[in-house]
C-alpha cells in the first residue's frame, strides 16, 4: 500500500496538580515524535544494526493534534481500570472513536506507564492511556521514558501489536513473521547483539521494553500488521476516508 495514512488525534488531560496539566508545547513535542517514529524520520533510525537494517520500516502513518481536552479532577491515581474515559467517573469521555485516537494522560500510578486498547473492542473506551511524565519530551518528563515512545509503543497496540517477545518463552509469537522469537522482554538499554531463541533480539523494537532512547524501529511485517487494521472489514477501516 503506497498511501499515508492520517489519524487525527484528541488529547484528554486530566489532572490533579499542575504538573500533570502538561502544556499544550509538551503535547505538541509528543505528537512530533509519533510522526517521527510512524514515517521512519526519527533521528536515531541510524542506530539500527545492520542485521535489522533492511527490516526497519515507514509505517506511513501520521498524526495531527485536532483538540485538547482538559479536566481538572480531586482523583491523584487512575490505575488502569478505564474510568478515565467516562466524565460519570470524573475523566473525560471519549470523543468519535470510529474516526480520531483518542490519548488520556492522566496519572495511572505505578502499575504501569500506559495501556492501550486493541482494535475491535468496546468504542467508548478506545484509545490509549499514558502518564503526564512519560507523555513527550519537553516539560514535565521523567528520564529514562522521557522520548515520547511510550505513546509509540501503545499506538502500536493500538494497532495490533503485541509485544515483540509475544508475552511469553520462545514459542510464544507475536504473530509477525519478521521479528525474530525472543525469550523474554529486554529492560534498559542492552548492548547488541542479545541472543535468545538462537536468534539475535530485535531489542530496538519499539514493542520491546528498553528505555526510550534504545528503541528506534517498526519491522515491515509490523508495518503490515498495522496496516492491516485499515483494510476493507478491518477494525479500523472507519479511518480511512
Ligand atoms: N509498559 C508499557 C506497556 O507495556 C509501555 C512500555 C513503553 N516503553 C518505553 N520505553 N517507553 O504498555
Ligand atoms: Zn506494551
Ligand atoms: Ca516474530
Amino acid at each position: 500500500d503506497l498511501n499515508t495514512i492520517s489519524i487525527p488525534i484528541i488529547v484528554h488531560v486530566i489532572y490533579n496538580n499542575e504538573n500533570e496539566n502538561i502544556s499544550d508545547t509538551q503535547i505538541k513535542s509528543q505528537i512530533d515524535i509519533l510522526n517521527q517514529d510512524f514515517t521512519k524520520t526519527n533521528l536515531d533510525r541510524d542506530q539500527v544494526p545492520q542485521e535489522f537494517l533492511p527490516l526497519a520500516a515507514n509505517i506511513q502513518i501520521n498524526f495531527n493534534l485536532e483538540k485538547v481536552i482538559r479536566v481538572s479532577s480531586e482523583r491523584t491515581e487512575w490505575g488502569t481500570g478505564d474510568e478515565m474515559k467516562f466524565s460519570s467517573s470524573g475523566g473525560s469521555n471519549v470523543v468519535t472513536p470510529q474516526s480520531h485516537l483518542n490519548i488520556w494522560v492522566c496519572n495511572i500510578g505505578e502499575e504501569a506507564l500506559g495501556y492501550a486498547q486493541f482494535p475491535g473492542d468496546n468504542p467508548l473506551t478506545d484509545g490509549i492511556v499514558i502518564s503526564p511524565q512519560y507523555f513527550g519530551s519537553e516539560g514535565y518528563v521523567l528520564s529514562p521514558f522521557d522520548r515520547g515512545r511510550t505513546a509509540t509503543h501503545e499506538v502500536g497496540h493500538w494497532l495490533n501489536l503485541r509485544h515483540i517477545w509475544g508475552d511469553g518463552r520462545c514459542m510464544k509469537d507475536d504473530y509477525v513473521d519478521d521479528t525474530p522469537s525472543a525469550d523474554q522482554p529486554n529492560y534498559g538499554c542492552p548492548e547488541y547483539p542479545v541472543l535468545s531463541c538462537n536468534t539475535n533480539d530485535m531489542s530496538m523494537n519499539y514493542m520491546d521494553y528498553v528505555d526510550d532512547t534504545c528503541m528506534y524501529m517498526f519491522s515491515k511485517g509490523q508495518k503490515d500488521r498495522m496496516r492491516a487494521v485499515f483494510a476493507e472489514g478491518g477494525p479500523r477501516q472507519s479511518f480511512i476516508k
